[in-house]
């Protein structure tokens, strides 16, 4: 395992499977309320720039399950929103914590975080990438499915974070892969540049979301404007028109298709409400499964 989780790029298959493996032990530990073999009294320090439920949520009942603390800061409330460096923040946390769990823009921010931290520092989503969700949609998918290797995959919208995790997660697991994002809109050049290197699965980018639909086992969408972008709303939901996972859409995929979203959703936008209660339990199954698998993170990275 690495010493940080900042990006799926940096983990291997074996990484990957080791989280869904602990993390799937951690599930079971809890639902028969067997205790966890974690040592107690280990603190997370959680910044957040950007908006969450499910991430501060999940992290904060996590480490607390874990036997541990978790403490919520933000930018307004820290002396990083009064222009504190990343650098000095990082050193003073691994003073005081065990880990550092960082939402915020650029994945700059958090690998030089990761750099003068010496206690492990985890994504919680930047602009660029979002390990921790796609670490959880693949449990479900696992969960569901029985399998990773062999699936096909198909992401509608834009190749935003999410897409570009998805790809990576997806690719390192052996699972085929279709993006279909308007143009201007594709995923990170950097994983585009990975998915070449992909012998074993196969990528796919189109512009067309019935290619990329047709034969999914999963599909998965997000919304249209990220966190960042709510002045763009307007413009982008015309961009996006054309984009959204629907009873027509659906119709193309295999019969027993899963969907899944990140969450929060826009009904009516990327997803329709029929197809978003159809399938509420696997995405709810998803956003539960954030918390079994960013626990399985924190075992593996701050146990010693
Ligand atoms: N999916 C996700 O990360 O949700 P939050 O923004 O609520 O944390
Ligand atoms: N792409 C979305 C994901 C939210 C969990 C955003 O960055 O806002």
């Amino acid at each position: 395992m690495t010493k940080h989780l900042l990006k799926l790029l940096d983990l291997t298959e074996s990484d990957i499977l080791n989280i869904l493996d602990t993390a799937d032990q951690l599930k079971s530990e809890l639902k028969s309320g067997k205790p966890h073999d974690f040592p107690p009294g280990k603190t997370l320090a959680m910044i957040f720039e950007k908006n969450s439920t499910r991430t501060r949520v999940s992290f904060e009942v996590g480490i607390f399950q874990l036997g541990g603390h978790g403490l919520f800061l933000t930018s307004g409330d820290s002396q990083i929103g009064r222009g504190e460096s990343i650098a000095d923040t990082a050193r003073v946390l691994s003073r005081y914590c065990d880990c550092i769990m960082i939402r915020t823009y650029s994945q700059d921010t958090v690998e030089a975080l990761a750099e003068y931290a010496t206690i492990p520092v985890i994504n919680g989503l930047t602009d660029f990438a979002h390990p921790c969700q796609i670490l959880g949609d693949l449990m479900t998918i696992r969960e569901h499915k029985g399998k990773l290797r062999g699936l096909k995959v198909s992401f509608i919208g834009d190749g935003n974070n999410v897409a570009n995790s998805l790809i990576v997660g997806c690719l390192k697991c052996g699972i085929d892969i279709a993006i279909a994002s308007p143009a201007g809109s594709e995923p990170d050049v950097r994983v585009l540049d990975f998915a070449k290197t992909v012998t074993d699965a196969k990528f796919t980018l189109t512009t067309d979301p019935k290619e990329a639909a047709k034969d999914s086992d999963v599909i998965f969408t997000d919304v249209w404007a990220s966190m960042g972008q709510e002045s763009e709303a307007a413009e982008r939901r015309k961009i996006f028109a054309g984009y959204q996972v629907n009873d027509s859409l659906m119709a193309l995929a295999k019969p027993d298709c899963m969907v899944q979203h990140c969450l929060p959703a826009h009904k009516g936008e990327e997803i329709t409400e029929a197809v978003f209660e159809a399938h509420a339990e696997e995405i709810f199954d998803e956003a539960e499964n954030r918390l079994h698998v960013q626990k399985a993170v924190m075992y593996l990275l701050m146990r010693g």
